[in-house]
């Protein structure tokens, strides 16, 4: 049998925004953590990364920002690439989407496809708006989601529901950008043939081991309703071209070219170690198995979209597995990017260190369902799990040998039952948690972390070393040693969770701190025998301050507090509502004081189609005479009242302020009659 291989990627990010916890919970940590098992393994694994720097939310965030989309993607790819590397993600290659490299690869794709007959040309009905004079891709274009009734879903998918939606589909649609209503136009737009698919997909799912529960039924949900062709392009200036004579100005849908940024990544890497043809060995070769790690808000993309187009290319295989987290959930309160309600990781990493981070995430990952992170769950996990049960058994274990030991393993008397029992309890553990990670679950993994710390804790005060270096040397010297052994585990064992924290506790111990002669699960009794000597103990985890994490709950309890309260203040109305009032220039051709009743003054205004009667509570303020001839602004269709026996059929606009009143009227020059809007 020839050797298994993984090839892993975690969704490429969009280049448009830091990165945040919910992305780390989602899909970079779990990912780094099976990679770095893997390697440890001493498997062939591959870890596939890169910025997702096409599609609308690049260019609209360009376009609110004023600058270029080039611009935008050149920043955030060196941000990204630095806050993963701080935050310990190790990609083998973390490449863009910008690449040469990916526009020939994409290219490609595009056009085997094409000339396999899996795209088709439709003439398709599109959203124009007529100011912008643009036609308004996915986000460019929002409304009320047909599916579940929310306000605010995007012409690509609804958030909320997560539907992917064609975008003609939405009610009342508004263009994102001036608020208008758009227009339907005619455009020209390849499809791909998804409904081709199903069967196969359909097929290729079900027999699939090992998914979580929350994929498979997500995509039956979609085979359920029948898949649809697909447009693979758009009407955009940014973007992977067209490779077709008769396709300017169209760029390939970013879902299109992102998912091939996997492809083309793994192409660079291997050009970049000088085998340029390796990245075969891993994208058309059955023995890969293909790992796509992401957030829930993907999983259409990787589970069928991106397997049909690599079914439809024939060569590449397609995923083993699609393991999507649910959503990270903050302070009780559901993230959010552009509320500016996020944990930044660049803004966590000023502050602390990495490694209780990840141990946090690592043990509420929503494997299953949304979980929530809160800075006081964090601190408590850091103090007085990382601290209080991990950091102490390793001090307190590498101080006494310092202390008693001079700073070498001791040597141990014959083992007793017990330390038999720690030994395995630390041994087991590399195979019950290598099982979890394998399986996904590392909430289950780490907690297995943390008991072998415990045990060890437990151990250490049932044999109570302090005591016997006085009078029973021997077992004391038997007990520091099995001590140092669990330790040299746990080095190991933590190092997918916690790698800068394993490599600390590797250099104390003097052992390879490279890791090249390391295996996961192999017995470290040989790089830990008597008389081996130690480094320096150190203080691993630091306990976190009250005062620490106060500012950080502070600053998103006020961020929550606006949101809430602007919720409250403003009463939206739909631009659609807005429309339904007519609102016009009038000229005030009679005005005149209505007997009996001391506000109102009788109006006849010319609306620009002919006369009409308004009676309006203005008689404190204005002067009949000083109002005849003067331009004002009048509503046309509010529903005709009688006041004092007079019709009133519309209504004056004016500005109040405490007893002060205004009528308006026009800035400049226009004809009686003008729409206002
Ligand atoms: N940029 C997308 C997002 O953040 C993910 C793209 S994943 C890929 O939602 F497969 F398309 F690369
Ligand atoms: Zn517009």
């Amino acid at each position: 049998m020839k050797e298994e291989k993984y090839l892993v990627t975690s969704a490429l990010p969009y280049a448009n925004g830091p990165i945040h916890l919910g992305h780390i919970a989602g899909a970079y940590l779990p990912a780094d953590i099976y990679v770095r098992y893997q390697r440890l393994m001493k498997r062939d694994v591959l870890y596939i990364c890169g910025t997702d720097e096409h599609g609308v939310p690049i260019t609209i965030t360009a376009e609110m920002e004023g600058i270029t989309p080039k611009e935008i993607v050149d920043k955030y790819y060196q941000l990204h690439k630095e806050s993963f590397k701080r935050f310990g993600i190790s990609f083998d290659n973390f490449s863009r989407t910008s690449y040469q490299l990916h526009y020939e690869t994409s290219q490609d794709f595009f056009l085997t496809l094409y000339k396999k007959d899996y795209l088709t040309e439709k003439t398709t009905r599109q959203f124009y708006c007529v100011y912008d004079k643009r036609f308004l891709s996915d986000r460019y274009v929002e409304g009320i989601c047909p599916n579940c009734k929310t306000a605010g879903a995007r012409g690509d998918q609804c958030e909320s529901c997560g539907k992917w939606l064609e975008q003609t589909m939405l009610i009342e649609p508004e263009c994102k950008l001036c608020g208008n209503t758009p227009e339907i136009r005619k455009t020209k737009h390849w499809f791909l043939k998804l409904g081709e698919f199903q069967e196969r997909l359909e097929n290729w799912i079900n027999s699939k081991k090992g998914w979580k529960e929350n994929v498979v039924n997500f995509c039956n949900g979609w085979f359920k309703e029948g898949l649809q062709d697909r447009a693979v392009t758009r009407d955009l200036d940014w973007g992977v071209p067209v490779p077709l004579e008769n396709a300017k100005g169209k760029v390939l849908y970013v879902w299109f070219d992102a998912p091939i940024g996997y492809i083309s990544s793994t192409k660079e890497w291997a050009q970049k170690i000088g085998k340029p043809d390796l990245w075969k060995k891993y994208w058309m070769d059955k023995n890969t198995k293909l790992i796509h790690f992401i957030g829930k808000d993907n999983i259409v993309f990787h589970a069928i979209f991106f397997p049909a187009m690599l079914m439809a290319y024939t060569e590449y295989i397609l995923p083993e597995n699609v393991p999507a987290n649910e959503f990270l959930n903050l302070e009780g309160n559901k993230l959010s990017t552009s509320k500016n309600y996020a944990v930044w990781l660049d803004d966590y990493l000023e502050k602390f260190p990495p490694d209780p981070l990840r141990y946090c995430l690592a043990s509420i990952s929503p494997e299953t369902k949304d979980t929530d992170f809160s800075w006081k769950d964090f601190q408590a996990r850091n103090n007085f799990v990382l601290a209080d049960i991990v950091g102490n058994f390793i001090n307190r274990t590498l101080t006494f040998a310092e202390k008693y030991f001079d700073n070498r393993i001791p040597h141990p008397e014959n083992l007793s039952e017990s330390d038999k029992a720690m030994l395995e309890t630390s041994q087991k553990s590399f195979k019950v948690i290598g099982e979890f990670i394998e399986n996904f679950q590392i909430r289950n993994g780490v907690k297995e972390l943390i008991n072998v710390a415990r045990t060890g804790n437990k151990y250490f005060n049932d044999e109570a070393p302090w005591k016997n270096i006085r009078d029973n040397v021997g077992r004391c010297k038997t007990t520091i040693y099995v001590c140092i052994q669990v330790v040299g585990s746990l080095a190991l064992l933590m190092y997918p969770f916690m790698p800068f924290t394993s490599e600390k506790i590797r250099k104390i111990l003097n052992i390879d701190a490279e890791l090249n002669n390391l295996k996961w699960g192999d017995n470290i009794r040989d790089k830990l025998s008597p008389g081996h000597i130690l480094g320096k103990p150190e203080i691993l985890f630091k306990k976190i301050e009250d005062s620490e994490i106060e500012p950080e709950i502070e600053k998103l309890r006020s961020i929550s507090m606006q949101l809430k309260s602007k919720k409250e203040e403003v009463n939206y109305v739909d631009i659609s509502e807005f429309k339904k009032i007519d609102i016009r220039v009038a000229t005030v051709t009679n005005c005149e004081r209505i007997k009996g009743a001391k506000n109102l003054l009788k109006f006849e205004v010319d609306d620009g189609e002919g006369k009409r009667q308004i009676v309006a509570g203005v008689a404190q303020y204005y002067e009949p005479d000083e109002l005849i001839g003067k331009r004002i602004i009048i509503v046309t269709n509010l529903k005709p009242v009688k006041l004092m026996g007079e019709t009133s059929n519309g209504m004056l606009l004016a500005a109040t302020y405490g007893d002060k009143l205004t009528l308006l009227t026009t800035d400049r020059e226009i004809d009686t009659g003008s729409k206002i809007s």
